[in-house]
């Protein structure tokens, strides 16, 4: 399934500026080798054009929705409520305003009844978002499981030599 080259993940993001800090989440999915569709939807400036994307999402053979946005962070939400894939939501921090906790909030307070899965505000966050994506989908693939074990075990890896290096 990884191996092909049908996108099961959307990168979605509310803005081209967004794209500097979502480019981490873009390059993690291609490390795992799992392809991406990348689009720039607003829901607040095309909300018609995310509203035909999510609701034709699952249809069209994707299996997991990033979406990323900054200030009142509306668009995971609004995929959310249209799509049954899972969504994660990732907060961003816009060039003012209160560092990302304004996008965090808007993304992660969502009524019950429609989920989204928010992580960490910026590049950490669209870094794990792609990693969780990948998680989801190693459920029913073996080769990404497998994949996903040799990143743990490489992460771990590193750490113990940085550990090792301080005492040297
Ligand atoms: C959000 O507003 C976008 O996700 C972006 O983070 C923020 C600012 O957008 P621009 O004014 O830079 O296009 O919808």
């Amino acid at each position: 399934m990884a191996a092909s080259t049908q996108p099961l993940v959307a990168v979605v993001m509310g803005s081209d500026s967004d794209l500097p800090v979502m480019q981490a989440c873009i390059d993690q999915l291609k490390a795992f080798d799992v392809p991406a569709e990348v689009r720039i939807l607003s829901a607040h400036r095309t909300p018609e054009v995310a509203a035909e994307f999510a609701a034709t999402a699952r249809q069209r053979g994707l299996r997991v929705i990033i979406a990323a946005a900054g200030m009142a962070a509306h668009l995971a939400g609004a995929l959310a409520g249209r799509t049954p894939l899972p969504v994660i939501g990732v907060p961003l921090q816009a060039s003012s305003g209160p560092g990302g906790l304004d996008a965090l909030l808007s993304t992660v307070q969502m009524p019950p009844g429609v989920p989204v899965a928010c992580v960490a505000i910026g590049k950490a966050g669209a870094r794990n978002a792609a990693i969780l994506a990948v998680q989801i989908l190693a459920l029913s693939d073996e080769r990404l499981a497998e994949r996903l074990d040799t990143f743990r075990k490489a992460q771990a890896q590193s750490v113990l030599e940085k550990d090792q290096a301080l005492n040297l």
